[in-house]
């Protein structure tokens, strides 16, 4: 018989997991966290969520949501499956599978900022009982799974448990993976289920659970040798888009000197059926992704004396996308003989991309800053957000101008394009449009300046 720090055999998990019998907790209730755990109720998997943040859990709690795009009835049919949210890391013992989706930032000096995994598992330890998986999806560079992660777990467990490795599971162990995750938000093409998931398991066993945990509510799972392999997959798939988009915002910059349109460019290479894939210019990476995980590698490859040039370039050429957003501004005011000192602006769209409501490293807000600092009176207007208040880098406290009188603005900035807009009517009662989108495209105006 098994005593309390004994393994369950690793069949007898899987066939658990497979019928729906597992217990599964979700470490970190937010936009990768909460849609994952409605997956699993929709599966009928009891799920428990954890997370540090009260209101969260006190909104999931009275059956609503706190994401856009997931409604209260969508909650409220997960607590029907046994869906509960709940702070107390205790009941991490209750469970057989554990899915850890925490933040991973950077820190002021832009490197990787792992307190987040590294609080959870100090907090996962004490609970950890023999024979349970652990799966961390935060994105983050190769290692940390194996050099961050195991180690904690193993040193804080109560029962001196070990992580399995090598072929054979021993008694007194429990089972470690990385899987990473793949959303993309606001796609609508793809159903989340047909996106497969890559998993790493520290050994074959851990592997071949994390694939039974996610084929119940993924069409298809792809194994890879370990959570590094994993981890990386995910950094190449991220720096893939940042050095592609920097590729494209610096032919943008070309193009615009040379009076060409790069949007028409782009669309007819678009027209070739194999070794191309369009990426479109922009006012700047924002996201949680995309302007953040390449640096977790550029940092890592510091310790194999290893520079990543192409992520140093492409940051460089995408932080800068705001400035150039901001010199348009300042030229397009200057054909008026207006400058952007005392100019009125509105912003449309503060959310990093359209039809979301996530403003994580908005290129918007370092664009408001730009243009406050300059002396531009700046207002804003997004379907998602009423308010923008005060972030990790930004303190705006600005409340949402509603969508009229457009005349009275020196400059309509389009920074986001949302479906939303009627961007014809904007174009006929502004003064000028801004456009770093090409949202106007189709519409002929001399109003319009592309930037
Ligand atoms: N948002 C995306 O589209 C996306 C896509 C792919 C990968 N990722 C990655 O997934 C991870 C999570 O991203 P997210 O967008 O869901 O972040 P998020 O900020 O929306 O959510 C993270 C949640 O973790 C909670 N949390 C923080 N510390 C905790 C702790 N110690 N214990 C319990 N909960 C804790 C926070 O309160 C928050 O609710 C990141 O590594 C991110 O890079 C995100």
């Amino acid at each position: 018989m098994n005593t309390s720090a004994e393994n369950p055999s690793v069949d007898q998990l899987k066939a658990k997991i497979q019928n729906r019998q597992a217990r599964i907790g979700i470490i970190g209730l937010g936009y990768v966290g909460l849609p994952l755990a409605l997956l699993y109720s929709e599966q009928k998997i009891q799920v428990t969520g954890f997370d540090i943040d009260q209101r969260k859990i006190s909104t999931l709690a009275k059956g609503e949501s706190y994401i856009y795009r997931i409604t209260s009835e969508e909650i409220q049919a997960a607590q029907a499956q046994g869906f509960t949210a709940t702070s107390d890391y205790a009941q991490i013992t209750k469970m057989d599978a554990v899915i850890i989706c925490v933040p991973t930032p950077l820190n002021e000096y832009h490197e990787p900022d792992l307190s987040f995994i590294t609080d959870t598992t100090h907090s996962i330890a004490p609970h950890l009982r023999a024979g349970q998986l652990v799966v961390l999806e935060s994105t983050t560079y190769p290692g940390t799974t194996e050099e961050v992660m195991v180690p904690i777990l193993e040193k804080e467990n109560k029962d001196s448990l070990r992580a399995a490795r090598g072929t054979e599971v021993g008694a007194y162990e429990f089972f470690v993976a990385f899987s990473p995750e793949r959303e993309d938000p606001g796609n609508t093409t793809v159903a989340r289920r047909d996106i497969p998931k890559v998993v790493g398991g520290l050994n074959p066993p851990a592997a071949d659970l994390a694939c039974a945990l996610y084929g119940t509510i993924f069409n298809r799972t792809v194994p890879v040798s370990s959570p590094a392999v994993a981890e990386m997959t995910k950094l190449l798939e991220n720096i893939y888009r940042c050095v592609n988009i920097a590729l494209v915002n610096e032919l943008k910059l070309l193009c615009l000197r040379m009076g060409l349109d790069i949007w028409e460019v782009i669309g007819a290479a678009s027209t070739k059926p194999f070794g191309f894939h369009p990426f479109y210019p922009g006012p700047g990476l924002g996201g949680h992704c995309i302007p953040v995980d390449p640096f977790y590698l550029s940092w890592k490859a510091k310790e194999w004396d290893f520079r990543t040039r192409f992520i140093e370039l492409a940051g460089e050429i995408n932080t800068n996308m705001p400035y150039h957003v901001l010199s348009s501004v300042g030229g397009a005011l200057n054909r008026h003989k207006k400058s952007v000192n005392g100019a009125r602006v509105l912003v449309l769209g503060v959310a990093y991309k359209k039809d979301i409501d996530d403003l994580r490293e908005s290129p918007a807000l370092t664009i408001i800053e730009l243009l406050q600092k300059d002396g531009a009176v700046v207002s804003y207007n997004d379907p998602y957000f009423p308010f923008i208040g005060k972030g990790r880098k930004y303190d705006l406290q600005m409340k949402r101008t509603e969508l009229k009188d457009l005349g009275q603005y020196d400059c309509v900035l389009i920074v986001t394009d949302h479906s939303d807009y009627d961007y014809k009517k904007i174009v006929q009662e502004a003064q000028l449009v801004v456009d770093t989108r090409n949202a106007t495209k189709g519409i002929k105006s001399a109003k319009i300046v592309h930037c």
